[in-house]
């Protein structure tokens, strides 16, 4: 029996997590689900949004679905806090960046697929996954504001850096570590052998970000050796956001640096239906969350009005990463008969039909 933790999170969290929990109990996975704390209500009482008994929550689990997180500004953030835990110096971080550095889930894998009869679709025939680097790069954390002095001197040593010497200024390091490069680019082609894909593309900025972004790129022709079968081409980032544009037909796997993918894989996810759509999966070796991209919608919340697909795309994905390959495709199926069909729609695809009511018509359509 599998263990797993459902975070619902804030606003619509709640709500998408109820829809695709109605779908997961239609393929009766033997499953213990075990619910966690989690977002902006833990920060407001207890000063965290991630308290320490989800962490241990996760640790006995194996592997977790989310809804959503609600963030806001730094000092609006301190203001909604209760006031015996006020000016305490308690700052609030975003919980899911926390998880992906303390559990190493080192990939952040983005399906976008374009579902038959969608009416958001920009095009047609597109189905690829974007992998991105989950836990480096402009995410990894190290940042500075002021810059100390010892780092200061350092650089004052680089050419380049002298006209910033003795200015107020922010640096955030991209570190690209080879270790972190090569899990993430094998992790993509790894998905593309067992899948069949012919195709993996490496999306980097080396001709100006020579160092971490020249890195990313050799690491991946080294690993692409042993890839033979599949054919590698590397694009620039930039041009790549462009041919998403223009060809996204053309693209099986993409594999990214953590900023870059972050921003890629929303541009191409507008192309398949936008947030309502967009699932992502947080993958390490030893754990994994999936979720829905879009955040709390706190404009929403309460009102069972938003598209509860990206959430059952989550749980879709999750269930592959368990291995229970048909269930997985019993609900996938659905999906796409749903969304076929037509008949049910919510209000980001034209209609009126609330988050269950969109749960139901996919629950409806796999067999009990
Ligand atoms: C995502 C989100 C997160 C990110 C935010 C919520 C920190 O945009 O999962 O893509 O930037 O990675
Ligand atoms: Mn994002």
């Amino acid at each position: 029996m599998y263990k797993i933790a459902i975070l619902p999170g804030d606003g619509v969290g709640k709500e998408v997590i109820e829809a695709a929990m109605m779908v997961l109990e239609k393929v009766e996975l033997d499953a213990e689900y075990i619910y966690g704390d989690i977002g902006w209500e833990f920060w407001r009482k207890e000063g965290n949004p991630l308290p320490e008994r989800t962490i241990e929550l996760l640790k006995e689990t194996d592997c977790a679905l989310m809804g959503a997180i609600t963030s806001k500004p730094k000092k609006e953030a301190e203001k909604e806090l209760a006031p015996e835990l006020q000016g305490k110096g308690l700052e609030y971080y975003s919980p899911i960046v926390a998880l992906r550095q303390l559990f190493n889930l080192y990939a952040n894998i983005r399906p976008v697929k374009a579902y038959e009869g969608n009416p958001l679709n920009f095009k047609e025939n597109i189905n690829l996954v974007i992998f991105r680097e989950n836990t480096e790069g402009l995410y990894t954390g190290v940042e500075y504001r002021p810059v100390p002095e010892e780092l200061e001197e350092v650089l004052a040593k680089h050419e380049r850096y002298k006209k910033f010497v003795g200015k107020e200024k922010a640096i955030s390091l991209r570190i690209i570590s080879r270790e972190g490069a090569e899990r993430i680019v094998r992790k993509a082609f790894e998905y593309a052998r067992e899948n069949n894909l012919g195709k993996v593309t490496v999306a980097e900025k080396p001709n100006v970000l020579r160092e971490t972004s020249g890195l990313f790129v050799e690491v991946a022709r080294k690993i692409h050796e042993e890839y033979g079968e599949i054919e590698m081409d590397e694009a620039n980032i930039d041009a790549m956001a462009m041919w998403l544009i223009k060809n996204p037909e053309n693209y099986d796997v993409i594999v990214t640096s953590n900023l870059f993918g972050d921003i890629l894989s929303d541009l191409a996810n507008q192309l398949v239906g936008g947030l309502g759509f967009a699932a992502a999966g947080n993958v390490g070796d030893d754990y994994a969350l999936f979720e829905p991209v879009h955040g709390s919608a706190p404009k929403y919340a309460g009102m069972y009005k938003v598209n509860p697909i990206a959430t059952i795309r989550a749980a879709v994905m999750m269930l592959l990463y368990l291995g229970e390959r048909e269930k997985a495709e019993a609900i996938e199926y659905a999906i796409e008969e749903v969304v076929r069909e037509g008949k049910v729609r919510t209000y980001d695809m034209g209609g009126n039909a609330s988050t269950l009511e969109m749960a139901e018509a996919i629950a409806g359509k796999i067999e009990g």
